[in-house]
């Protein structure tokens, strides 16, 4: 997959793994994966299905429908190219947290669903419930975020509260923040992203050696 790997300046911080929304590429969310940790790796992904000239995760079959198989297919693939990521720039495949904003935060939202231990954590911004699924694996010890928007044009508010339902019921610890403005990301969201992540997934026990 086209991607970039940034090597952080810090070994005991997670990868970010950084994924984009529709018509966006593997460059858009780097400034965003400084902003929440300037130490961390960031491990960044171009989607490789082509919609109207624009790259995504997955095929849809229209908004907000989306192709399951394709969906189920695309998600495998992206969990190798981590796996095999990992090997290639030598970091911790078992501390990897997804950073993904619409189109990929619903890919990271059906990783979690699909495939047992595939990420520490994940910061889902304006995703929705990818698919309807009840076989989702235990999620213990995930922490999430999700961010949404409370007017948002793409994301139905019920979809995203049906996402938070289904992570919380596989026992993950999932928070949800809500902004009010619409399917943008505000700077309002990222300052949030940014404390969740210091607070939730920033190991301090290990800072002290
Ligand atoms: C999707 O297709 O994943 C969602 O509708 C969000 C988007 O527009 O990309």
């Amino acid at each position: 997959m086209i991607h970039k790997f940034i090597k952080g300046t810090n070994p005991n911080r997670p990868t970010l793994l950084l994924l984009h929304g529709t018509g966006g590429d593997e460059n858009d969310l780097i400034p965003v994966g400084k902003m929440i940790d300037q130490e961390a790796n960031l491990l960044t992904v171009r989607g490789e299905v082509i919609e109207n000239g624009m790259p995504r995760f997955f095929r849809r079959l229209a908004p907000g429908v989306f192709d399951e198989q394709d969906l189920m297919y695309r998600t495998s693939q992206l969990h190798d190219f981590i796996d095999q990521a990992s090997k290639t720039y030598d970091f911790d495949r078992g501390d990897v947290i997804a950073v993904g904003y619409s189109n990929g935060a619903n890919i990271a939202a059906n990783m979690l669903m699909q495939i047992p231990y595939s990420l520490r954590g994940a910061i889902l911004m304006h995703p929705m419930l990818p698919r309807k699924d009840d076989q989702i694996p235990e999620l213990k010890n995930t922490s999430i975020l999700i961010t949404a928007g409370n007017n948002d044009p793409i994301v139905p508010l019920e979809s995203t509260k049906a996402l938070k339902e289904a992570l919380n019921r596989h026992g993950a610890n999932v928070s949800l923040s809500w902004f009010k403005f619409g399917h943008k990301l505000s700077s309002e969201e990222i300052q949030v992203i940014i404390k969740w992540y210091q607070q939730s997934l920033v190991d301090h026990t290990k800072h002290l050696n």
